[in-house]
């Protein structure tokens, strides 16, 4: 229980972002008290800068493509353009709700919520500034645990200065009051290509700019290959293994240099290398904390080196997903009140990239399958969304490919296409689960639904394929 003066705790939480407060949450469930540091918003990067105003963006960029292509569906409509103001309030308008509703969550399991900026101060003690006070105003409180889940921010690139104006991170990118009339996106991964995708769908010229020979280069080789021709379809510039080099800004915008010496001009720059660990100046390597390149190293239960402290989320290596910190978040919290949670398996997390079309991904891609157990123990095989019935009924192309081990469990599921995204809740439980192919076979899938298509690509792999020539 936190003690009379409020300021000491069961556990003691530095960051409420997806780690953090997930956290907080199934701890205080789990009858601990819970004290919650935060400097800026409950939510975080996920729900403030992140995932939800950027999928509310890529949503209205649908309704804008099916505004646009409607008469391919016999629906007379006229695009007029993107009334930026009107989609930023939708877009904030769903920010604002969702904060709403988890400040109420918050309050409701009684979580003591600490405003201000904290500093690990000892292995047990977070002292914090809250906002308009001088640091002599600053407060201490203890945890007999404390959780580090102080997150990410956008990276940049030596000699690469971030203005806010015409060279900008996805958090400004957020916020623009425009559609800009040309674009170059520094960096072909998620952020790269879910902005790209929206900017093309508002109707900006686009042209992303990647050092590795491929873009979304963590995915399959095939997933990159069907992205890159619809991206191309759709006029999206892109050059892959093209390293940028410097970049000016100009009356019109910015100039970038590439290595080689090409020179591109837009109005914006968007830098999307990548995020950071959060955890300068916050006290961590000073108490001790290991680190290494600025994330806080941890065993698999995500103990730090100092018994007590733990830490979740984006500023522990690995993928920097919010449902990996939240997961991790509620782990924390049942190691600590003793429920011995079974390990999370990084590559059991379901990935998704939200551009048109969707990837999605869960488990091992076919080159690290081969890595893993050797060319000769693998199998691969990939169905055409093109014989998926509700698949054509959007007119979306694309795949399923399923990476099995020889007369073993699937190791990887890999998606292409509109609405994938959604499909990757069954792909994660046959992964998860180890299924074989024999065993998802007969597993009856809604008519006429895209799930068909995992339903489909198992069928063929178990070698009774039924809407496919054999
Ligand atoms: P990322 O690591 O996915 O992609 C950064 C890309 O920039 C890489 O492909 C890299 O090769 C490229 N790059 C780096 N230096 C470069 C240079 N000098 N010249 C040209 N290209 C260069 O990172 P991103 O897209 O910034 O996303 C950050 C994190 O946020 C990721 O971990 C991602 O998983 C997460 N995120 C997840 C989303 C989702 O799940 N839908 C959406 C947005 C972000």
């Amino acid at each position: 229980m936190a003690d009379e003066a409020g300021n000491q705790f069961d556990v003691l939480i530095l960051g409420a972002g997806s780690g953090g407060y997930a956290c907080a949450l199934r701890a205080a469930q789990l009858g601990l008290s819970v004290g919650l540091v935060e400097k800026g918003n409950l939510g975080g990067t996920c729900l403030h800068v992140g995932c939800i105003p950027t999928k509310a963006l890529l949503h209205a960029a649908e309704v804008a493509d099916a505004t646009r292509e409607s008469e391919q569906f016999g629906v007379k409509a006229t695009f007029e353009g993107i009334d930026m103001a009107a989609v930023n309030a939708y877009k904030d308008g769903v920010v604002s709700r969702l904060f709403k509703g988890l400040t109420g969550l918050i309050k409701g399991r009684g979580i003591t919520v600490i405003e201000g900026f904290g500093t690990l101060t000892g292995p047990q003690t977070v002292t914090v500034t809250s906002p308009g006070e001088t640091t002599d105003q600053r407060r201490s409180y203890s945890g007999r645990h404390v959780v580090l889940a102080s997150g990410s921010y956008s990276k940049s690139l030596p000699g690469l200065e971030i203005d806010g104006t015409h060279v900008i991170t996805s958090e400004q990118a957020l916020q623009l009051d425009r559609v800009p009339a040309s674009a170059i996106v520094l960096g072909g991964g998620v952020i790269g290509c879910e902005f790209a995708s929206v900017w093309r769908s508002f109707g900006a010229e686009v042209t992303i700019l990647e050092a590795l020979p491929r873009l979304v280069a963590a995915e399959d080789e095939d997933s990159s290959k069907v992205l890159e021709r619809a991206f191309r379809k759709r006029k999206i510039a892109f050059k892959t293994s093209t390293p940028f080099q410097s970049v000016k800004t100009t009356d019109a915008g910015v100039a970038v240099t590439v290595e080689g010496g090409d020179v591109l001009e837009a109005e914006v720059l968007l830098v999307a290398v990548g995020r950071g660990p959060a955890t300068d100046g916050l006290g961590y390597a000073e108490q001790g904390i290991a680190m290494e390149r600025g994330f806080v190293l941890t065993d698999e239960r995500l103990r730090t080196n100092v018994p007590g402290v733990f830490a979740v989320g984006d500023i522990v290596p690995g993928l920097q997903l919010a449902h990996r910190g939240f997961q991790q978040g509620i782990f924390v919290a049942e190691e600590i009140a003793g429920l011995a949670p079974a390990t999370i398996d990084e590559s059991g997390i379901p990935r998704v990239t939200y551009s048109d079309p969707e990837i999605a991904s869960v488990g091992l891609n076919q080159a690290a399958a081969v890595e893993k157990y050797g060319a000769d123990q693998i199998e691969s095989l990939t169905y055409d969304l093109g014989g998926n019935g509700k698949s054509q009924i959007l007119k979306t192309s694309g795949f399923v490919k399923l990476v099995r081990r020889k007369d073993g469990p699937i190791v990887g599921i890999h998606m292409v296409g509109a609405r994938v995204g959604e499909l990757v809740g069954e792909a994660q439980l046959i992964y998860n689960w180890e299924g074989h192919a024999e065993d998802v076979a007969p597993l009856i899938h809604g008519h006429p639904t895209q799930t068909e298509a995992l339903g489909e690509a198992h069928l063929a792999l178990a070698g009774k394929a039924l809407h496919a020539h054999s």
